[in-house]
């Protein structure tokens, strides 16, 4: 009798053992599954603007294989698209890249709907060349102005923060000629570049104050960068 105890003892046993393992493999591995729906974390490029990709919604919303885009349309390596220095919107309106069905066909066109692809950034844009400090507010000037992305972009501003400031036409000069801010602050359809200075320009204090506020003040080296 002892005897047939032993063996169903030891598959009770087993199996508990079975179940207590099973249970904390499928806990350990991620509920996601990378390789039926790719990676979960958006991809985010910097260069050459800022934009991000979700896997999730193209294979899991929309139904698309690997393979609609492996190996022909992107490399299965982050980072491999902007190498290609290509990495443009007039590459994608030729059908490359994004625009291979970003077309306004197979998917919405990449020359509409900016914000799906490129968020509006948040935080202000600072300049502080050549003089410090000068600042713009995306959210005023597309939420309250309703100003399109592709009325400042890519003529009158690339889009990437600290560009312009590079040039060296990056001037009141060029402003009252009708660059840069002064394709709209002419005095007709925003107020003119040569009025209301402090509005632009927030100075030296109104820059130390707002790097007090701002996590990543661009301090060489010292304790501004987390
Ligand atoms: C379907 C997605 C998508 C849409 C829609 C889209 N972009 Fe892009 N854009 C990208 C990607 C991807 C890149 C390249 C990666 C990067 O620069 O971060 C890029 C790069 C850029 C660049 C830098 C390279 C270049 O071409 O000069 C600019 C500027 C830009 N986009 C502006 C725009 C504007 C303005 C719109 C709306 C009219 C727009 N984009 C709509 C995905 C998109
Ligand atoms: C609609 C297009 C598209 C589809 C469909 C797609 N991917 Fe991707 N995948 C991308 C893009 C874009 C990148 C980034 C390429 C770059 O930066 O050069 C990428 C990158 C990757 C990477 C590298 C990520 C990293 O962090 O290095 C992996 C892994 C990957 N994809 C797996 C998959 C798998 C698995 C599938 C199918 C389940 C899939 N992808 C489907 C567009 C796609
Ligand atoms: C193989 C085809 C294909 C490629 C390549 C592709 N997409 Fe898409 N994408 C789609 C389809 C299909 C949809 C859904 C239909 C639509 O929204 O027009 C979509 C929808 C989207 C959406 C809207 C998501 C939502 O919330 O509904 C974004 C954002 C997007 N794609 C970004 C990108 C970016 C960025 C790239 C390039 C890095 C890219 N796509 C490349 C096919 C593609
Ligand atoms: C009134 C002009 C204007 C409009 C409208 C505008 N931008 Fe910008 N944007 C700028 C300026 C100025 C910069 C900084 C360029 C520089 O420093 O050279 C910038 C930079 C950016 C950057 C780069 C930020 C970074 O951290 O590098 C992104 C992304 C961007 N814009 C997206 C958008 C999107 C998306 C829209 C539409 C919702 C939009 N912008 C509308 C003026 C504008
Ligand atoms: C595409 C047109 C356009 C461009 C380019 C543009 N602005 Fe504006 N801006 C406007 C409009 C429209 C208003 C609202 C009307 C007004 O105040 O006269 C405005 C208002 C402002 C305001 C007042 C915001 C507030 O707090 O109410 C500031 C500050 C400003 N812009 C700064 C800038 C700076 C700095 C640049 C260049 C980096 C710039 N703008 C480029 C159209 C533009
Ligand atoms: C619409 C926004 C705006 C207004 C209004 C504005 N500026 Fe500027 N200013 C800028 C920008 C953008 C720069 C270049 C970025 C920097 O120097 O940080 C600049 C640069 C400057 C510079 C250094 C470059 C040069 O031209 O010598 C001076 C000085 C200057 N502004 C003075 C003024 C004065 C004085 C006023 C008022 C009469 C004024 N600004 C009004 C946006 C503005």
């Amino acid at each position: 009798m002892k005897k047939e105890f032993l063996p169903v003892a030891v598959a009770i046993l087993a199996g508990s053992f079975l179940l207590v393992s099973h249970a904390s493999a499928t806990s350990a591995t991620e509920e996601y599954d990378e390789d039926a729906f790719g990676p979960q974390d958006p991809i985010i490029w910097d260069e050459p603007a800022k934009a991000s990709f979700d896997h999730k919604i193209h294979t899991d919303d929309y139904g698309l294989e690997c393979d609609s885009c492996h190996e022909d349309v992107f490399a299965m390596e982050q980072g491999i698209a902007p190498e290609s220095g290509n990495f443009t919107m007039a590459a994608m309106a030729e059908g490359q890249f994004c625009g291979a069905c970003h077309d306004g066909d197979t998917a919405f066109a990449s020359n509409t709907n900016c914000i799906a692809c490129h968020a509006v950034p948040e935080d202000p844009i600072v300049w502080t060349k050549p003089v410090k400090a000068v600042v713009f507010y995306h959210k005023a000037h597309t939420e309250d102005y309703g100003l399109d992305c592709d009325s400042c972009h890519d003529e009158a501003f690339a889009m990437k923060a600290g560009a312009a400031e590079n040039a060296p036409d990056f001037t009141m000069k060029a402003l009252y000629k009708g660059k840069y801010c002064g394709a709209c602050h002419d005095g007709e359809t925003a107020f003119a570049s040569n009025t209301l200075c402090n509005t632009c320009h927030i100075g030296k204090k109104g820059y130390d104050r707002m790097m007090g506020v701002e996590p990543h003040a661009e301090k060489k080296g010292t304790h501004g960068g987390h």
